[in-house]
C-alpha cells in the first residue's frame, strides 16, 4: 500500500473532521487525533476502518502524547506525507476586565493554540523531511488584524509567526508549509456574539486545504485566507 498518509490534529469535529473527509475521498490514509477518543474512533470507522484511518487520541500540549501519535502513524502506515496542525480553542477575553473568560482560563488557550502547533511541528517535521512532505497550520483571519481585547487573535498572530519561522527553517528540505487563515466558520467554536455573522462551512475550508496539498511538488502555497462574503475583518 503506497497511498500517502495525512495526520490531522483536532480531527474529531469542525474543520479537522471536514478535512479528514475530503482527504479520505482524495485517497489519503489518515491519522486522526484530538483529546476525546469516541468521536475520533467513529470518524476512523466512517473513513474506512483500520486499513485506512487510525484514531490515536492525544492532547497537543503534551509532547510525549504527540510523539506517541507519530510513532503509531509510522508503525501502522510506515510514512507521513501531510500534517494539519489544526487543534485550537477559543474564549472571549477582555484586558480591561469588561466580561469574558476569567484569566485562569487563558493559559489553556495560549498553550493549545501556540504551544500545540509548535510541538506538532517539532514532532512531525522529521518524518515529513523523509517524504518531502507538507505541513499546514490552522491560523485565523483573526491573526491578521486588530481585535480589541482579544487574546485568541493574539494566539493566531503567533501561529502566523510560527508558520513563517518553520518555512524559513525548511528551505532546502523539500517540505512545503501552508498557513491557513479562515474567517468565521460554522463550527461549535463560534463565540455567542458572532452567531448571526456570515459564516463558511467547514467543508469550504477543507476544499482550500486540499487545493494547497494538491499542487505540484514545486509549488508551495504559503498562505490562504478565506472569509465568508460579508465578513468585516
Ligand atoms: N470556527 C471558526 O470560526 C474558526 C475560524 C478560524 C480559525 N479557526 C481555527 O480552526 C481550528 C479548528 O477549529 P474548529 O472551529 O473546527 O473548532 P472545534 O469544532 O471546536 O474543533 C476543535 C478540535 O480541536 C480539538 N482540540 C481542542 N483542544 C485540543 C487539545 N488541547 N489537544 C488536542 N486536540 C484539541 C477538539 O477535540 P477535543 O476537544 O476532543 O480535544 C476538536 O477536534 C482551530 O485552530 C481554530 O482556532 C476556527
Amino acid at each position: 500500500m503506497t497511498d500517502p498518509v495525512f495526520l490531522i490534529t483536532g480531527a474529531s469535529r469542525g474543520i479537522g473532521a471536514a478535512v479528514a473527509r475530503r482527504a479520505a475521498a482524495a485517497g489519503y490514509r489518515l491519522i486522526l487525533t484530538g483529546r476525546t477518543p469516541e468521536p475520533l474512533a467513529a470518524l476512523a470507522d466512517e473513513l474506512g476502518g483500520p486499513a485506512r484511518a487510525l484514531a490515536h487520541p492525544a492532547d497537543v500540549t503534551d509532547w510525549t502524547a504527540l510523539t506517541g501519535v507519530v510513532a503509531a502513524a509510522e508503525e501502522r502506515f510506515g510514512r507521513l506525507d501531510v500534517v494539519l496542525a489544526n487543534a485550537g480553542t477559543s474564549v472571549v477575553t477582555s484586558f480591561l476586565g469588561d466580561g469574558g473568560a476569567p484569566p485562569e482560563q487563558w493559559r489553556d488557550l495560549v498553550l493549545t493554540n501556540v504551544h500545540g502547533p509548535a510541538l506538532t511541528a517539532r514532532a512531525t517535521l522529521p518524518a515529513l523531511r523523509a517524504t518531502k512532505g507538507h505541513l499546514l497550520l490552522t491560523g485565523s483571519a483573526a491573526g491578521r488584524g486588530v481585535r480589541p481585547g482579544n487574546l485568541y487573535a493574539a494566539t493566531k498572530w503567533a501561529v502566523t509567526g510560527l508558520a513563517q519561522a518553520i518555512r524559513a527553517e525548511c528551505v532546502g528540505t523539500g517540505i512545503r508549509v501552508t498557513l491557513l487563515q479562515p474567517g468565521l466558520v460554522d463550527t461549535g467554536a463560534i463565540p455567542p456574539h458572532r452567531r448571526d455573522d456570515p459564516k463558511l462551512d467547514p467543508d469550504d475550508v477543507a476544499a482550500a486545504v486540499l487545493y494547497a496539498v494538491g499542487q505540484p511538488p514545486h509549488v508551495d502555497v504559503n498562505e490562504i485566507i478565506v472569509r465568508p462574503v460579508g465578513q468585516r475583518n
